[in-house]
């Protein structure tokens, strides 16, 4: 008997009986299936595999191709998780026909059961449109990275009464569009709490303090791979990144020094080898 794929009334089940929601990004087979196995309720393909599995200095460079075919394979390993697929840079802002195109692709091709994007007011009418069409959507409010150069850098939001207010009153109108969730990044937590406070649906924070209903976490950050840098908001639970340069280190050390491959990874035949006269000469 196959293991049943957490929905959203699952995740709804866990909002009311007040069961803090896990979320953590994957982007490949191989990451999916480890958190699937580790029993991670929600995972995010999240458009950050731009810098963390494609080296670039931001997210904008993400393509929708990009996010499908890691969206598939994060849905290839997973037999239990719930997918969320974002949304990348301009997949969505230009019109609600480009959105409802692109993540139909993510659903269709990536095999996502939702997808996230960025935004407050200006995003409503494009949560709604995706909702209405049957569309699983999160929003996300607060750090937008996709905004990086309009808000000059990471910074942390909602700092002054009214961008508090503004982030409130934008939490409250996609709701209202049909969000099923609200990622909240980088903000106080203070701000956050009273957030979740109002909403009926989950938010899951990042950087937003404890009173969220979920918190999400960057997969490098929280295994230790993001090897040069860990922002404040994320805590290494494993140092991944040193175990694996360990081990590369010992084993080109026993390549260099003839100990790799023992007898355990060889195989040998039982007659003696006998290739016969070759045909082939030499080269000069
Ligand atoms: O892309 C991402 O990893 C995200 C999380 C930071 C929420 O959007």
């Amino acid at each position: 008997l196959s293991a049943q794929r957490t929905t959203l009334r699952d995740v709804r089940r866990m909002l009311e009986s007040g069961e803090p929601i896990p979320m953590v990004t994957a982007y490949d087979y191989t990451s999916a299936l480890l958190a699937d196995r580790a029993g991670i309720p929600m995972l995010l393909v999240g458009d950050s595999m731009a810098q963390t599995m494609l080296g670039f200095e931001d997210t904008l460079p993400v393509t929708v191709d990009d996010m499908v075919r890691h969206t598939a394979a994060v849905v290839r390993g997973t037999e239990r998780a719930f997918v969320v697929a974002d949304m990348p840079f301009m997949s969505y802002q230009a019109s609600i026909s480009d959105a409802l195109r692109n993540a139909g692709r993510l659903l269709k091709e990536g095999g996502a059961q939702a997808v996230k994007l960025e935004g407050g007011t200006a995003a409503v009418g494009t949560v709604r449109a995706l909702a209405e069409a049957g569309v699983a959507v999160m929003g996300h409010l607060g750090l937008t990275p996709q905004s990086v150069h309009q808000l000059g850098g990471y910074g942390v939001q909602g700092k002054t009464s009214s961008a508090a207010r503004a982030l409130v009153d934008a939490a409250l109108e996609l709701e209202g569009a049909g969000a099923f969730a609200l990622v909240l990044e980088l903000i106080p937590a203070e701000l956050a709490q009273e957030v979740s406070n109002r909403l009926t649906i989950p938010t899951i924070g990042i950087g937003a303090g404890g009173a969220c209903d979920g918190q999400v976490q960057v997969w490098h950050d929280l295994l230790g791979l993001s090897v040069d840098f860990t922002p404040r908001h994320a805590a290494k639970y494993a140092e991944v990144g040193e175990t694996v340069m360990d081990a590369l280190r010992s084993w080109a050390d026993d390549v260099r020094h003839g100990r790799f491959p023992t007898e355990g990874q060889t195989t040998h035949i039982k007659e003696s080898l006998d290739l016969g006269p070759t045909t082939l000469t030499p080269p000069e």
